[in-house]
């Protein structure tokens, strides 16, 4: 498959279309603020971006004031100069809708708009992204901003695409309680449910009373005396995301019919649960986000996590997964990349030099067909002073200035078969939102997070380098060997059915301990856990236990060989009915019973791991299954060496990236080519501190 031989995607033709590079170029852009900037630098600035190779810039999402200075009244003027001077230097402009921070006059004139956080408390202006996303008048006011901005510039040259809003996922409150929302939440109970009859008996509302004989009785789940029905609190936290999805289809909506050639996109930060990305992205063009790897850093150190570059890398690459995924496999673009020193009132340090060129090319490895470095340049006042871009604040170059120019010079060099090829994957991690919210309304054990869970899961089975999708719970799972779900809580009937066709078919199941243990509708199952899955797993849960001062541990049978593993937060007590036991638990009345299960069905398997191991044994038992199911590395790597394998037709590209500060030595079998330098590799090769190769077979 050559690239010309591609029908290329909206975006790619865009692109092409407005002359800023040939189609379907990979994007190389920068998050610029001609309106925090003054005028007088517009021109330089865009001349140096062009030197720097830039094919892009994305604008305004954060210009609301400017651009509307009082209601119904637009000055676009600033802009469109602005667009001009980038056009004229060959940058293409994505634009932003700027619904993420409304200006005073609209606030001080519509306070309704602010949201209701779920102590009850309303948000005050003056930060951004405190609106409700319910909010008839905020979404009439975002959406005339918005097609005030597309009737503008919907023919203007340069222009390539929009960014809807800014990082919905994001906020101080993740979830609107406001009056608005009641409302809206009763609207969308009447369509899910159509009867309150069936309403009540999906939720059980006969428990304390709670029998509705209105929609309009039916409340938020805000504090009252003791906790909301299990049932309601996910249709909650099902209607908040179903919010944001419309309220970002309403622009959508109208910029497909204002602006047909442009590509329409929004941003988020990837591992965030309040909004289901697959629906949020459905219609867009593609998945954008941003990635902040030194903020992942901050976070560890505030926590009191040991510094781990493995530990950050992975975060990364399952953020960059999920990107992918969520448009099954379609190239997705970073919108915002760290560049400089990242934070707010505290901040990461600067990147390492050759970090930043590092987690361009891991994007890249792992499906991007852009890259944005946040942000041009520091601004001198702001919440974000300190958030450093690519010239400082007194304009000089930052440290990953010249790192970042010639980085692009590369990747442009790459070329678009690299870019067009598919990323290879023969695993696949479900993530599932309802068993996040489920998990997080009734966690079991205080300390038991899905996305912890998720992240660990995926740092243990990313180390064999064999390409991870993350998928929907009732994705179809036929293209992988293995299918890992942690914490499957919540299962569907359509999600089981799949599971066990999987599983018939040769395919490997892996899962952990509260497997199953509830309907959609957040009841718990009639029969013996876990539920729709007791067959194809093979045992019957005999008991499930919460673990806190007696702790538990588990010995594995030879099948698992390895030093006895720790029992943390949970130990599911499984009654093999069929498969065969994998670990036994050591400790307390359970001792001897069954912790790990394995149930052949078929030609496959389905793995039942009942207790929460420490870190190392659940590495070491996901490592051992993998293996089982036909998963090998492509090449034997040390830690902290990162390897991806992107495909197209018979050719292959293997990613090899250092996340490390040393050099490292990694042994390759055959003669490649590493793209980068031209150079052939052979034997064993010393891969640079932070350093990355694009290997190709000679
Ligand atoms: C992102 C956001 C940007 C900017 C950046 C640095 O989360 O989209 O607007 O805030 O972080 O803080």
């Amino acid at each position: 498959m050559s690239a010309s031989s591609i029908r290329l995607p909206l975006w790619a033709r865009a692109v092409a279309s407005a002359g800023t590079s040939p189609a379907g170029q990979i994007l190389l852009g920068v998050d610029y603020y001609p309106d925090q900037t003054p005028e007088a630098l517009w021109e330089e600035d865009s001349r140096m971006m062009s030197e720097m190779g830039f094919t892009n810039v994305r604008i305004a999402e954060f210009a609301w004031a400017l651009m509307e200075p009082s209601e119904g009244k637009f000055e676009f003027g600033w802009l469109h100069r602005a667009i001009q001077i980038l056009h004229k230097h060959n940058i293409g402009v994505i634009l932003g809708t700027p619904s993420a921070a409304p200006p005073p006059w609209l606030s001080a004139k519509y306070p309704d708009i602010f949201e209701v956080n779920a102590q009850g408390q309303r948000l005050r202006p003056g930060g951004r992204r405190f609106t409700c996303p319910t909010n008839p008048v905020y979404r009439k006011l975002s959406l005339a901003i918005a097609t005030q901005m597309a009737k503008k510039f919907g023919e203007t040259e340069g222009v390539i695409g929009w960014q809807i809003d800014n990082e919905l996922t994001l906020g101080t409150s993740l979830r609107c309680y406001c009056n608005f929302c009641q409302a809206g939440f009763q609207n969308w109970l009447r369509t899910r449910y159509t009867t309150l009859d069936n309403l009540n008996q999906s939720w059980g509302t006969v428990f304390w009373s709670q029998t509705y004989t209105d929609f309009s009785q039916v409340p938020v789940p805000l504090l009252s005396g003791g906790d909301p029905n299990p049932g309601l609190a996910l249709d909650y936290d099902r209607y908040q995301s179903y919010a944001n999805v419309s309220f970002t289809e309403e622009q959508l909506t109208m910029l497909r019919q204002m602006c047909p050639t442009h590509f329409v996109t929004t941003n988020n930060v990837g591992l965030l649960d309040t909004i289901d990305m697959c629906d949020l992205y459905a219609k867009l063009d593609f998945a954008a986000f941003d990635n902040y790897p030194g903020f992942f850093d901050m976070l560890m150190a505030q926590e009191g996590k040991p510094p781990s570059s493995d530990g950050i890398a992975t975060t990364i690459s399952l953020g960059h997964d999920l990107a992918r995924s969520v448009k099954g496999g379609e190239p997705f673009m970073i919108m915002e990349e760290q560049s400089g020193k990242a934070g707010q009132r505290t901040f990461a340090p600067q990147p390492e030099a050759g970090q930043v060129r590092l987690w361009t090319y891991q994007a890249v490895a792992h499906g991007a067909m852009g890259v944005n470095y946040f942000r041009w340049d520091t601004a001198t006042f702001g919440a974000e002073e300190y958030w450093h871009g690519i010239l400082n604040h007194d304009r000089s170059k930052s440290p990953a200035y010249e790192e970042i120019r010639q980085t692009v010079k590369e990747l442009k060099a790459l070329g678009q078969e690299v870019l067009y090829s598919q990323y290879a994957a023969q695993m696949a991690l479900v993530f599932d939102y309802d068993c996040s919210w489920a998990l997080k309304i009734q966690p079991g054990h205080y300390a038991l997070d899905y996305m912890n869970q998720v992240t660990s899961w995926y740092g243990a089975i990313s180390a064999s380098h064999t390409g991870i999708d993350v998928i929907a719970p009732e994705a179809d799972l036929s293209p992988y060997k293995i299918v890992f779900a942690p914490l499957a809580y919540v299962m569907s009937e359509k999600q089981a059915a799949k599971i066990k066709s999987f599983v018939q078919g040769g395919g490997m199941f892996v899962t952990n301990f509260r497997l199953g243990v509830k309907t959609e509708t957040s009841q718990i199952v009639r029969t013996p856990l876990p539920g729709l899955l007791r067959d194809v797993m093979g045992v019957t849960v005999a008991d499930y236990v919460p673990i806190y001062s007696a702790k538990n541990a588990v010995k594995f049978a030879p099948a698992l060989a390895g030093p006895d593993g720790e029992c943390g937060l949970w130990a599911d007590i499984l009654q093999p009915t069929g498969a065969e036991v994998l670990a036994s638990y050591t400790k307390g009345s359970h001792a001897g019973e069954a912790a790990i299960t394995m149930n052949t069905v078929g030609s496959g398997k389905a793995v039942y791991i009942g207790a929460d191991l420490d870190g190392a044994s659940l590495a070491r038992v996901l490592r051992t299954l993998s293996g089982l199911a036909g998963i090998k590395p492509p090449l034997e790597v040390p830690p902290g060496i990162e390897l991806t394998v992107r495909r197209a037709g018979d050719k292959q590209w293997t990613f090899v990236l250092n996340h490390t500060a040393v050099s490292q030595s990694v042994s390759i079998p055959k003669t490649f080519t590493d793209l980068l330098t031209g150079k052939t590799r052979t034997g064993k090769i010393d891969v640079s501190g932070y350093g990355v190769e694009v290997l190709q077979s000679a």
